[in-house]
């Protein structure tokens, strides 16, 4: 084992490819939703300090784990984490750990699809004029957003309020397309499908997220304008920075959005070219990511709701979640301006773009993971890979709970307890020396002494106080949920961990028999 040389790989044909790629993988959601909401809810400006120093003790050092390991593993022919982690440590114990790092990715993927199909959902409805129309005469927020509110409900089926959702055809018809779309880009692989997209979906993407920041920033009404929700957003409440939970949300945040301790940087970073650098491309991509989430995420959905409802109102709404503030409020504001139908077309039409390059990267590890390791041509590994999501997105879709279920287990903790785990096998297990060795193999920059200190004692110790901290805080609580429909969740998510293990274990002895590297 070790030493196969990826001949056979498709791999990133330019390095502007490879950034816009890895930037699209990381440019989702959880920058135009997640973000705003989360800072407004954790103290506003303030929130951007812990923001910048999770950004630096986390999010730069387990990038740079990721991409390190990721070619590390790409110039020996494997671009998951099970395989990845048993060049590193060849044991059963990482073969295990690396299972987290396919089952955390597709677990996301599978709820993150369905939402990234709302978006165009909601996207096709305002193009056709068939989204919802102000109340006449509303001047309240409640009166404005009611008709978007009652919308959302019936679009996925949750209006009845019961266990089993029933959503709406377009609903179905819209996750038919974004399946479809997902499946056509993975089938066409790495250069010709995920690269040639993410060349021409960034671009687009921040055209259209400048369109709405200018269309944002003139509103003015009787409630606000665009400076005061800056003013709202960015007003710093130090106080907020004694709470625990501020800093966990800070560090969940950029996780979340770097897509981090989801093991689909080692995957995308598997198809780099052996000798090409990954220092300061890897930094670049994360800088354009964080362009789009503090300067273009910032910008639009929090100062637009304070500009419309004032400072009272969008606290409310963003209290009351991301979907609210992304599918409720935002289209509400914009119906009632000219050209209305355009701008909610906009939104969520960058919406959408922002989750597709986001998704392809999440589904990716699984799809590698049947090439890789089971010699299984990327047309099979695609269907396969999809065909199962295509089963496990029904328990999104009807049963009531699961999405946040499994955001919670996979989306929230998933996430830190997998990163955890890859700088301490990375900065541990490989050694310092060595994986200082190999982030900087062929690098454009040479990364500054003191991250390795970041990476060796200080990344790991953070992530282990914020584990220790939900186990106390969150755990005991999400552990009293008990209705059959959490249970129903929880089940299917072990299900997908014991399937995914039992493959980990069947490719190694495949391996061992002699098939593969
Ligand atoms: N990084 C992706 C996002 O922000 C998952 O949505």
């Amino acid at each position: 084992m070790g030493n196969k040389i990826a001949g056979a790989r498709d791999l990133w044909q330019s390095r502007t490819g490879l950034i816009l790629a890895m930037a699209g993988s990381a440019i989702g959601l959880g920058n135009f939703l997640r973000f705003p909401v989360q800072a407004a809810e954790n103290g506003g400006g303030a929130f951007m300090v812990p923001y910048i120093i999770a950004f630096v003790v986390v999010g730069i050092p387990l990038m740079w784990c990721e991409w390190a390991m990721g070619r590390y593993g790409g110039a020996r022919g494997h671009g998951t984490a099970p395989a990845v982690f048993a060049l590193i440590w060849n044991s059963p114990v990482a073969r295990f750990l690396g299972v987290i790092g396919l089952w955390v990715p597709f677990v996301v993927a599978i709820y993150y699809v369905y939402i990234e199909s709302w978006t165009l959902g909601y996207s096709i409805h305002f193009l056709l004029g068939t989204s919802p129309k102000l109340a006449a005469g509303a001047d309240s927020a409640k009166e404005y957003i009611e008709p978007f509110s009652v919308f959302l409900g019936t679009y996925i089926g949750a209006s009845g309020g019961g266990n089993i959702f029933t959503p709406s055809l377009t609903a179905l018809v819209a996750l038919g397309i974004t399946l479809a779309l997902n499946f056509y880009i993975l089938y066409r692989g790495i250069s010709r499908g995920i690269e040639v997209f993410a060349k021409f979906a960034l671009p687009a993407l921040f055209i259209m997220a400048l369109v709405l920041l200018v269309r944002v920033v003139t509103i003015k009404t009787d409630n606000g304008s665009f400076i005061e929700g800056l003013n709202f957003l960015w007003n710093p409440d130090f106080s907020a920075l004694k709470s625990p939970g501020v800093w966990v949300a800070a560090a969940g945040q950029i996780f979340f959005t770097l897509s981090l301790g989801f093991g689909a940087m080692i995957t995308y970073a598997s198809y780099i070219k052996p000798e090409q650098d990954v220092t300061l491309t890897g930094l670049t991509s994360a800088t354009l990511n964080e362009t789009a989430e503090v300067i273009l995420g910032g910008s639009i959905a929090i100062p637009a709701a304070v500009a419309f409802f004032g400072v009272a109102g969008a606290v409310s709404i963003a209290k009351s979640g991301a979907f609210n503030l992304g599918f409720v409020s935002l289209p509400a504001i914009f119906a009632s301006m000219p050209a209305g139908q355009f701008l909610g077309f906009l939104w969520f039409f960058l919406l959408f773009f922002a989750g597709l390059t986001s998704s392809v990267a999440i589904t990716q590890p699984v799809v590698t993971f049947f090439q890789d390791e089971f010699g299984i041509k990327r047309s099979s590994s695609v269907i396969i890979t999809m065909g199962i999501m295509l089963v496990s997105v029904l328990m999104v879709i009807f049963i009531n709970q699961t999405l946040d279920e499994w955001d919670f287990w996979a989306g929230t903790i998933g996430i830190v307890i997998f990163g955890l785990v890859e700088v301490l096998i990375f900065m541990w297990v490989f050694g310092g020396g060595n994986a200082w060795a190999e982030l900087n193999r062929d690098g454009i920059i040479r990364v500054p002494r003191v991250f390795y200190y970041i990476m060796r004692y200080i990344t790991p110790l953070f992530l282990l106080v914020i584990i220790g901290w939900w186990g106390v805080e969150l755990l005991p609580g999400e552990l009293q949920k008990t209705s059959w429909t959490i249970w129903v969740s929880r089940a299917y998510l072990v299900l997908l961990f014991a399937v995914l293990t039992v493959l980990v274990f069947l490719a190694n002895r495949r391996k061992s028999a002699g098939h593969g590297s």
